[in-house]
């Protein structure tokens, strides 16, 4: 039986001003709640600290990641944050190849993989995300297109290394759209990829490894997700942003 998680992606969307509230917010909600659930908030970069210093003050449940990284320990990467950084703060997971970065940024599956590998040597918890655009599902490649992401993304990483990943299946067509995949549309991509895995890593890796939906999931749609054999939570952009929203998540995830 996998763990369910829930993640918040706030992505840049809050100040650290509005950061302490919503985390103050949810983790009044749901903070100290059971262990049911893995929850874990993925702020803007500036805000890491502020939101991480709440809730060691609540003793909250709730975990931090970053939305990005560089796989570098250190150097003339003018404007990038390292592993060492997000660690001195608390960081302990990190969202990589998000849609957004791949799109807007141009991050190739190349540095996808580097990230991944330099986060799981560092003791972090990655979060790949992988997902086709309208047009790749509307030419019937969209299976084939996300389980080359992930091949890509793990490649050279041994069974255990892989086991630290958990894998956000976020077709983009549904991020921010209010449109989302259908439950078995989800489910078949889920069992796809859990199956490349699989194939990469072995059993006891594919059959661990905890596999997220991603777009547009609300409260009001979630249940038929996370009732899904092979998805094990969500990763979550505007139900995120408010603390009563991403609790209900929480609370249907349990
Ligand atoms: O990373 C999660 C995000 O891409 C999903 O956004 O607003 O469709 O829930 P949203």
């Amino acid at each position: 039986m996998r763990k369910p998680i829930i993640a918040g992606n706030w992505k840049m969307n809050m100040t650290p001003a509005e950061s302490v509230v919503l985390s103050q917010g949810i983790s009044n909600r749901y903070g100290r709640g059971g262990d049911e659930v893995d929850v874990v908030l993925f702020p803007p970069a500036i805000d890491l600290r502020s939101v991480i210093t709440v809730l060691d003050f609540d003793r909250s449940r709730v975990e931090v990641g970053a939305q990005n990284v560089h796989w570098e320990p250190s150097g003339a990467f003018t404007g990038e944050i390292s592993i060492p950084m997000l660690k001195d703060v608390g960081c302990t997971w990190c969202i990589v190849g998000h849609s957004e970065r791949r799109e807007m940024f141009g991050e190739t599956d190349v540095q996808v993989n580097r990230k991944v590998r330099a986060l799981v040597e560092a003791g972090m918890k990655p979060i790949v995300c992988v997902g086709e655009s309208l047009s790749v599902r509307e030419a019937e490649q969209a299976e084939s297109f996300v389980c080359d992401q992930v091949r890509a993304a793990l490649a050279g990483l041994e069974p255990e290394e892989a086991a630290a990943c958990c894998i956000a299946y976020e077709p983009i067509w549904a991020i921010g759209t209010g449109r989302t995949a259908t439950p078995e549309q989800a489910e078949a991509m889920a069992a796809a990829i859990r199956a490349t895995v699989r194939d990469l890593v072995g059993d006891k890796t594919a059959d661990g490894m905890r596999i997220l939906y991603g777009g547009s999931m609300k409260p009001a749609n979630a249940e038929a997700f996370l009732a899904c054999e092979d998805i094990d939570g969500g990763l979550i952009g505007g139900a995120a942003l408010d603390a009563e929203d991403f609790v209900d998540l929480v609370k249907t995830a349990m």
